[in-house]
This record gives C-alpha cells, sequence and structure tokens, in this order.
C-alpha cells in the first residue's frame, strides 16, 4: 500500500518546505495543492470552470506564487463547487507508489483522512510573515496583514476549513530551522514507516 503524508497549515508555516524535503529523502512523489487554488485563482472567469478546466501545465504558470494569487486562490477556495471539482484529482495523487506527499489546508481532514502521517504545521505570525515577506522581497508589516486576513479567511469558510485533523502532529517551526523542522518530520515518517 502506498505511504501518505498529509501536510496542512496556515500559509508560510514552513509546510511546503517540509512536504519537498520529505518527498525528495523518501523518493515520493509531491503535490501543494495550493497551487491548484492559486492556478484557478489566477485564470480568471467562472472559478468552476476554470477548476473543470484545470491542466498540469497551468500549475506552472508564473506568477502563482505571488501574494495576490495567494489572495485570489483564497477566494476561490471558498467555493464548495470549486474544491469538489478538484477532490478526485488530490485523491489520485495521493495513492501512487511508493508513496505521496500532499500539503495544503484539508489534507489530513478532507482529501486523505486515511493517511498514515499527518503534520500540521505552524509558526508565530510574525514569524511567518517575515520569512515570506523576505521570499517575496516585500514589506513585512503589509504581508502579516495579508497573511492574517488569508488564514481567516481559510479558516472561517464553510467547506474543508484550514483545522488540525485530530491524530495530525502538531510541528512548531517557530524557533526551528529549516534542518531542524525537517529533521523532525523525517523522524515521524522513519517511525510510522518502520511500524508498517
Ligand atoms: O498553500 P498556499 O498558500 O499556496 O495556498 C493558497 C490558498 O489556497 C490558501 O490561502 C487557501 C487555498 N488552499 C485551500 O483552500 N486548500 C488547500 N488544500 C490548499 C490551498
Amino acid at each position: 500500500m502506498p505511504f501518505t503524508i498529509a501536510i496542512d497549515g496556515p500559509a508560510a508555516s514552513g509546510k511546503g518546505t517540509i512536504a519537498r524535503a520529505l518527498a525528495q529523502r523518501f523518493g515520493f512523489l509531491h503535490l501543494d495543492t495550493g497551487l491548484l487554488y492559486r492556478a484557478v485563482g489566477a485564470m480568471g472567469g467562472d472559478p468552476v470552470a476554470a477548476a473543470r478546466a484545470l491542466t498540469p501545465e497551468d500549475l506552472l504558470r508564473p506568477g502563482l506564487r505571488s501574494a495576490e494569487a495567494g489572495q485570489a486562490a483564497s477566494r476561490v477556495a471558498a467555493i464548495p463547487e470549486v474544491r469538489a471539482v478538484l477532490v478526485d484529482f488530490q485523491r489520485r495523487f495521493a495513492v501512487q507508489e511508493p508513496g505521496a506527499v500532499l500539503d495544503g489546508r484539508d489534507i489530513g481532514t478532507v482529501i486523505c483522512p486515511g493517511a498514515q502521517l499527518k503534520l500540521y504545521v505552524v509558526a508565530r505570525d510574525e514569524t511567518r510573515a517575515a520569512r515570506r515577506a523576505a521570499e517575496l522581497g516585500v514589506d513585512p508589516t503589509e504581508m502579516l496583514a495579508q497573511l492574517r486576513e488569508r488564514d481567516a479567511r481559510d479558516a472561517d469558510r464553510a467547506t474543508a476549513p484550514l483545522r488540525a485533523a485530530p491524530d495530525a502532529v502538531v510541528l512548531d517551526t517557530t524557533a526551528l530551522t529549516i534542518d531542524e523542522a525537517v529533521a523532525r518530520a523525517v523522524a515521524l515518517v522513519e517511525d510510522r514507516l518502520s511500524a508498517q
């Protein structure tokens, strides 16, 4: 049976970095599910039609990592029909051999409730804003306001809100370097793999 790792958490918590590192370390496939919503938001027009028409090439569009694309993604992600269209693709991705890592907001709660390991990655708001501002070369104070607005929208929506699954391991990266955060996640995966 393929091994599925579900990683959720608020924006810029470090979940993407951890997901990429785990995929590389264990030879698993990786899907950054935020990119699906970013691509739908960037396509404009009717978001449900955009979600239906989405192709893998759309995930390579330039500009999808910008703060504006993140806000647009968060808005289309609150539409239940958009989420429904994207469920099957994510679930199929999750069961590929030898394993898959998916990061997003609802992976452990909705997309892969049976994942062998669920991580919920968090960090202090100011730390997340500083990291993302440095990455994008923008003002940290403006970034903090944007992240809080986006997290509130993602956590307060009715369908698949940002939440830790009851069986998720919470990983707080506030005081950790990338290497330390990755090392903790690797240890958890090794633990679960050896228990299989
Ligand atoms: O992970 P990210 O910052 O690239 O995600 C962009 C937006 O997409 C995020 O604010 C909410 C939405 N999203 C979601 O609703 N569910 C997911 N599994 C992933 C992202």
